[in-house]
């Protein structure tokens, strides 16, 4: 298995209900390693840049206005397969759907509030972590 890195965001519903430590930890106990962590109110112009993958999306009004209706907690994580153990850690986009154990499950409220973000492909994470964290985007 290749060491991979990912990009985490702590979410401002997860930041709000403070859920930072509880997330952070269930992060540690997966045995990702945290190589960048910090808080950043995301302007309205980052969070747009951040998802332009999702503009066409009919919910992309709706996720920019609650990507930026607080701070946030961006991470860089580092371990094998961390793009995929990361989204596992997560568990499914709504957390309805998602399995005991799972960040979503404990945190998540619905597929909107869903409590973190995690790249979704290695090529996706290079760009994400480089987004947040420049000089880290590369191994
Ligand atoms: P995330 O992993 O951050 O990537 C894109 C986000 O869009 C996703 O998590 C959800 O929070 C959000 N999203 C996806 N589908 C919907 C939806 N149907 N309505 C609102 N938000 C959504």
């Amino acid at each position: 298995m290749a060491i991979e890195r990912t990009l985490s965001i702590i979410k401002p519903d997860a930041v709000e209900h403070n859920h930072i430590g509880g997330i952070v930890s269930l992060i540690e106990g997966a045995d990702l390693r945290i190589l960048g962590m910090r808080m950043v109110h995301l302007t309205r112009p980052q969070a747009e840049g951040f998802y332009a993958v999702h503009k066409e999306r009919p919910f992309f009004a709706e996720l920019v206005k609650f990507m930026t209706r607080g701070p946030v907690v961006v991470l860089a994580l580092e371990a094998e397969d961390a793009v995929a153990r990361y989204r596992k850690l997560m568990g499914a986009t709504n957390p309805a759907d998602a399995e005991e154990g799972t960040i979503r499950k404990a945190h998540g409220t619905d597929i909107g509030e869903n409590a973190c973000h995690g790249s979704d492909s290695v090529e996706n994470a290079k760009i994400e972590v480089g987004y947040f964290f420049p000089g880290y985007e590369v191994l």
